[in-house]
């Protein structure tokens, strides 16, 4: 019996209403919008006001999937939240949304590989919908990077912005949809990007305590680490699914840093045109950047069923991963 193919049927999204440009940030940190914009490309962010929450963004992307992938709510059998930046530790921000979205069939996980967190959750819902156990897999990217950036620091507070984006996940037209995945981690460079007071690294002996809970990164080795392993991983993809870089036509990278993906591009020796790019107008929002690029793409026309694209992510752990697609979903 061959394999059945699986692919996005249904996408969505939602962003919180207030934008933060870089003129607004001049006025928080030390900083300029020609500094933002040459070195990182970013020129506005979302962010989410008090009174507004991680999961009420995730419902509400997961929603408009739902909508227009033509299915009900009931259909969903798994809801997946990729977050590096989760509403709470317990319950996982996937319940909340499930509740919120009353998809009262679904099982629901949160999936944390950071900024990668998209990508992992393509392949666990192809492994598992292939395997025949579930029919329509509801993948939210969701992130409140802003709840821990530290508004002091202006090398990481200028580059996170919030947001979600989903993807219904089921069953495509035969030879369309999610071909093949390659997946890494490596935690040797787990201090390279961290949120080092969280969880339980909190000890009750700094109960009570001021706890700073926000993201240090190394950004120059974050930045080296990314470029090397974009090409890499892309390659990886390529060497096992047979298929040629010439054939692709668009690779829509987490959305870091404009320079990172351009000069993957370079690496890769091909036109920075392919490397899709809207972190002008949103920032980094993590495992939330992917899908948002996605929903961009589709709703702009720019993508054709048939097409040939791959999504590439990376972030701390460190993770990243890569996945190839025959593009399923049409407006
Ligand atoms: N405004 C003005 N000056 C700044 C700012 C700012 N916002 N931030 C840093 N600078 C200064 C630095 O202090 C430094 O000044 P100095 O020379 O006087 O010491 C100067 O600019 C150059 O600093 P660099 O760190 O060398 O700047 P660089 O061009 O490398 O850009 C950046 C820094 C944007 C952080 C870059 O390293 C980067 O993008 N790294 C990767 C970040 C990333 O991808 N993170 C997330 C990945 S995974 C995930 O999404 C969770």
């Amino acid at each position: 019996m061959s394999k059945k193919s699986v692919g996005i049927t249904g996408i969505g999204a939602s962003l919180p209403k207030k934008i933060v440009t870089n003129k607004d940030l001049e006025s928080v940190v030390d900083t300029t919008d020609e500094w933002i914009r040459k070195r990182t490309g970013i020129e506005e962010r979302r962010v989410l006001e008090v009174g507004q929450n991680l999961s009420d963004l995730g419902a509400q992307a997961g929603k408009d999937a739902i909508s227009s992938a033509n299915i009900s709510v009931d259909e969903i059998d798994m809801i997946i939240v990729a977050t590096g930046s989760p509403e709470l530790i317990w319950p996982s921000t996937a319940c909340l949304v499930q509740q919120k979205m009353g998809a009262n069939s679904a099982a629901a996980f949160d999936l944390q590989a950071a900024c990668t967190g998209f990508t992992y959750g393509i392949d666990i819902a192809c492994q598992l919908l292939s395997s025949g156990g579930y029919k329509n897999i509801l993948l939210i990217g969701a992130e409140a990077m802003t709840r821990y950036v530290d508004w002091s620091d202006r090398s990481t507070c200028v580059l996170f912005g919030d947001g979600a984006a989903a993807v219904v996940i089921g069953e495509v037209e035969e030879g369309l949809g999610i071909i093949s995945s390659d997946l890494g981690a490596d935690g040797n460079g787990s201090d390279l990007l961290e949120i080092p007071n969280s969880g339980s690294a909190i000890t009750h002996d700094k109960l009570g305590d001021v706890i700073d809970q926000t993201i240090k990164m190394n950004g120059a080795d974050v930045f080296k680490f990314a470029v090397r392993v974009i090409p890499a991983t892309i390659e990886s993809l390529l060497n096992k699914s047979g298929v040629m870089l010439e054939d692709i036509s668009l690779i829509v990278p987490h959305q870091a840093n404009k320079r990172i993906t351009y000069s993957a591009a370079e690496k890769l020796g091909i036109s920075k045109e392919v490397m899709v790019s809207n972190i002008s107008k949103y920032g980094n929002t993590g495992a939330a950047s992917i899908p948002l690029a996605l929903f961009g793409l589709e709703n702009e026309g720019r993508l054709e069923k048939g097409d040939l694209i791959i999504t590439v992510g990376f972030g701390a752990g460190l993770t990243w991963g890569s996945n190839l697609i025959k593009w399923s979903k049409t407006s």
